[in-house]
């Protein structure tokens, strides 16, 4: 295939961006789109120009930084991340947008890099649960129900990329924040922080700059892990809870 890609480039966090058109001119529909950035990429340095930055790990759609907004959609037009995506999604003459995340607590640190330091903070504020020293404890000693042990694993799926927020009109990391507060919500390990947690995690998120959550939708819908909105439903609930025990 020959194709345009039209691509964010910013020299900086400080730097004015703009977009710029690359032509490629053997594109295989077998390629993933980080393999047709990484030609992209070959073609730039060949020519003694800078290589276009983007964020990139696992490449199997469980490490979540590869999060770009392609042709204005969060990962692209398959509800995957980037790097699961395949240039059998496009044709022959297609031009192709492709821009970081854009939010404001998401800055941009050059070309297709946003510093997602955010989700870290998020994290730290409360997911964690508290573990008494000493060995493992027996495992049956800690019956969890099945309906809860495949909520709280299907929460635990979140892998962290950004595309909610990124998909998100208001910006709001909600979707992100209650699959973290559900997870371990849900499990009787995570009950003695269970308030603190959530009360925690949300004034962090709104302490980052995250936007609040209007019931929209858009972010489940972009979620490559079908993160359900029903944990948000969820997360009020346990922060409904914290504010009666005066937690929040
Ligand atoms: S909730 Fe979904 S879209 Fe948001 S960070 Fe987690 S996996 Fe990514
Ligand atoms: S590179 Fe790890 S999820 Fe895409």
């Amino acid at each position: 295939m020959k194709i345009t890609v039209n691509v964010w480039r910013q020299k900086n966090a400080d730097a004015k961006g703009e977009m710029v058109g690359y032509h490629l001119d053997d594109v295989s529909e077998d390629m993933s789109f980080l393999e047709m950035l990484d030609v992209l990429n070959e073609q730039l340095t060949l020519a003694g120009e800078e290589p276009v930055a983007f964020d990139h790990d696992c490449r199997e759609g469980i490490c979540g930084s590869c999060g770009v907004v392609i042709n204005g959609i969060a990962h692209g037009p398959e509800v995957t991340t980037t790097c699961q995506l395949h240039m059998r999604s496009f044709k022959d003459g297609d031009v192709i947008d492709i821009e970081p995340w854009r939010a404001g607590a998401f800055p941009i640190v050059k070309d297709l890099v946003v510093d997602r330091g955010a989700f870290d903070r998020i994290i730290q504020s409360g997911g964690y649960i508290s573990v008494n020293t000493g060995s493992a404890p027996e495992a049956n000693n800690l019956p969890v129900p099945k309906e809860d042990a495949d909520h709280a694993f299907a929460a635990a799926t979140c892998i962290g990329c950004g595309a909610c927020v990124a998909a998100c009109p208001n910006g709001s990391a909600m979707l992100f924040t209650a699959a973290k507060v559900t997870h371990l919500g849900l499990l009787p390990q995570g009950q003695p922080e269970r308030e603190s947690r959530v009360a925690s995690m949300v004034a962090q998120h709104d302490a980052e700059g995250f936007g609040s959550c209007t019931n929209i939708g858009e972010c489940t819908a972009a979620c490559p892990k079908g993160i359900p909105l029903d944990v948000i439903s969820r997360l009020n609930r346990d922060l409904l809870g914290a504010l009666a025990a005066g937690q929040a």
